[in-house]
């Protein structure tokens, strides 16, 4: 290239970098000034008569409150995202898959509704036994926010679970083919990634491209009729936190050890403890793992032998729950062992 022809070049780009520049500052200056006070100090006022949690700061955690829960188009598509990690605790490697998910999904939030309340009331809702019989459906209706899980059902069980759900956390391998069964219309349906292919299965069901069918260790559905609209990506932050802070277990595991995570149930109350002003829990709790024929769902017939190869660490997750408990944190809705 003659030096000529460079330098026209050069002018050419000038506008495109100006553009550049210029959308990278607007953005952080709007940013910057969107990063209201709302965050922590819930008044115990505006909670009225809810028994408040814990004041957020009071629980030693040292890493900042988040409410904002879900992943954006924005923190991808000008900035480098500062991942160091891959899933489940960062998303470095798998940004082109998240891109073209978070392309097409297009929303970010919470409902407004929720956002500009002034004391959020959640309760997270485990798929344990110890809710079955406890009658807790109407109580738990009442929640700002209702978070469930996986794929535990609603119909015929809503004297014991409710039938509200504001938002449903999962991953493939627990998805079920058909939300609205279990869901309200406006549920918001929460990925959690876990790892690379998770990502990949949302982005070929949205994009209706061939399915990749390998690299689950259950077959997720292949096809799923939920609501573009509805779906969000958990930011990696709170499975990172949750792991890291809450049940100190080791992000990266040695050669040869089995990867342990945290369950969807121990990540759903961290998220709460989050986001809310009041976290109350039921349907949390395993039985005896001495049983190995003790039902552990409200539903179906899985025992604690099903859960004998899982890469969860149970008894750490049960310890956490009881600090959390003892410090006021969080509060259960049924009396538990
Ligand atoms: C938080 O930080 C303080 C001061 O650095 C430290 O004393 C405390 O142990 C930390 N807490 C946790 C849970 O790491
Ligand atoms: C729940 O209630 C039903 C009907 O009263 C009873 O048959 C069943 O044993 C109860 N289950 C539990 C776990 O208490
Ligand atoms: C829950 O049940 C009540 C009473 O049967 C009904 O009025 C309400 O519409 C139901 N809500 C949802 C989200 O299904």
């Amino acid at each position: 290239m003659s030096l000529k022809t460079t330098k026209t070049w050069c002018i050419r780009l000038i506008p495109v970098v100006l553009f550049f520049v210029s959308y990278y500052f607007s953005q952080f200056f709007l940013q910057s000034y969107s990063r209201s006070p709302k965050n922590p100090a819930p008044s115990k006022t505006a909670c009225g008569s809810w028994l408040v949690a814990k004041r957020w700061e009071s629980l030693n955690f040292n890493i900042t409150r988040k409410t904002q829960l879900f992943l954006k188009m924005a923190d991808y598509f000008w900035k480098q995202h500062q991942s160091t990690l891959p899933l489940p605790y960062g998303i470095k490697g798998s940004e082109l898959f998240l891109l073209k998910v978070l392309a097409i999904t297009a929303s970010y939030e919470m409902p407004a509704s929720i956002e500009n309340l002034d004391c959020r009331t959640c309760v997270v809702i485990g798929n344990g036994f110890a809710i079955k019989n406890s009658s807790l459906g109407a109580a738990i209706n009442k929640y700002n926010v209702v978070i469930r899980l996986n794929d535990a059902p609603v119909r015929g069980y809503e004297d014991d679970v409710g039938n509200k759900t504001t938002m449903r956390l999962f991953y493939p391998e627990s998805a079920s083919y058909n939300p609205s069964i279990h869901n309200d219309p406006d549920t918001i349906m929460v990925l959690v990634p876990f790892k690379q292919n998770d990502l990949r299965w949302l982005k070929e069901i949205l994009y209706n491209e061939k399915r990749v069918r390998k690299g689950f260790w259950k077959p997720p559905p292949q096809i799923w009729m939920g609501s573009t609209s509805q779906i969000r990506i958990l930011d990696p932050f709170f499975l990172h936190q949750t792991a890291g802070t809450l049940l100190h277990i080791p992000l990266q595991p040695r050669k040869n050890q089995k990867p342990i995570h945290p369950t969807t149930g121990i990540l759903a109350v961290f998220v709460a403890l989050n986001y809310c002003d009041v976290v109350h829990v039921a349907g949390f709790g395993y039985p005896e793992s001495r049983n190995q024929n003790q039902p552990i769902h409200y539903y179906g017939r899985d025992t604690m032998r099903s859960m004998r190869d899982s890469h969860h660490d149970l008894s750490h997750e049960a310890e956490a729950l009881k600090r959390l408990e003892d410090s006021g944190a969080i509060l259960f809705l049924h009396p538990h062992s």
